[in-house]
């Protein structure tokens, strides 16, 4: 196993599920030391390499009170992230603001509140996106979508905001992954048994990725081997979105 972030301090929001758990787990077997930020109690990962962090990313000042207890972060991953599914008619204003508060304002002020204890030259950050940020893959979750296309923009401004330090900052567009959001997402939208699977079905390579399947591209941008790769974003959806 290669050693890419040995003695490396990373940050890794919504590290207690599905794929920041799966960039946790990856991280520590490389080894960083990564800080695991979540909403929820956390369970699965035990090792002095991993802190767990019970916390809402979508309260600014409870980030930055955390942030200034930190010397130095290396590398950063937003992967916390909120979906539900309903007709597009039926989104209210108070789920928008949910949505956005975490996918969006609440990244953003992540990135906000550590961008000044990220390593120069070697620090990076990647955002979690979606391939429904480039395309409109459905529209039971615009909101969802329209919060991830944003991810897509914040990448672009913080990357050129820190290019200057040698800090890069690239965005992952996952496709459909096995995970509990995704399963919460078909719940929530009242969908029978089998819809999951039937949408496994229609994407080329006809399976949904596995969480660490999407890790490994998250901590490929993340480490050297992607040292000159900035404001990018990687779409890895099994051939699901091809632009
Ligand atoms: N699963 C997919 O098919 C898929 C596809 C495209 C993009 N994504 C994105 O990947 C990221 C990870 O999703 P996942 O599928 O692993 O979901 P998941 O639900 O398994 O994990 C997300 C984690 O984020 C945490 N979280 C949610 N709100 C938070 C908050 N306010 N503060 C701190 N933590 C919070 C949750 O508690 C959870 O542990 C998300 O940003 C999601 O939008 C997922």
């Amino acid at each position: 196993m290669k050693q890419r972030f040995a003695d490396r301090i990373a940050v890794v929001t919504g590290g207690g599920s599905g794929i920041g758990k799966a960039v946790v787990a990856q991280l520590i077997e490389e080894g960083a030391t990564v800080y695991s930020l979540d909403v929820h109690e956390q369970q699965g990962i035990v090792s002095p390499q991993c802190i767990p962090v019970r916390i809402d990313i979508a309260d600014v000042q409870a980030v930055k009170d955390w942030a200034v207890t930190l010397d130095r972060v290396d590398h950063l991953v937003n992967a916390a992230g909120v979906i539900r599914s309903r007709p597009i008619e039926r989104i209210t204003e108070e789920e928008w603001d949910t949505v956005f508060g975490v996918n969006t304002r609440g990244l953003f002020f992540v990135i906000q509140a550590l961008a000044p204890l990220l390593t120069p030259q070697t620090g990076s950050v990647v955002n979690v996106s979606s391939v429904g940020a480039i395309s409109a893959v459905n529209t039971d979750a615009a909101d969802y979508h329209a919060s991830k296309t944003a991810v897509l923009s914040i990448t672009r401004s913080w990357a050129r905001a820190l290019a200057q330090s040698g800090i890069r900052v690239n965005s992952m567009l996952p496709g459909l992954t096995e995970t509990p959001l995704l399963r919460g997402a078909y719940v929530s939208k009242g969908a029978g048994d089998g819809a999951l699977e039937e949408q496994y079905a229609g994407v080329p390579l006809q399976r949904a990725a596995t969480p660490e399947e999407i890790s490994r591209s998250i901590v490929f941008m993340l480490s050297s081997d992607a040292a000159y790769m900035t404001g990018a974003s990687m779409n890895v959806s099994g051939g699901a979105v091809i632009v």
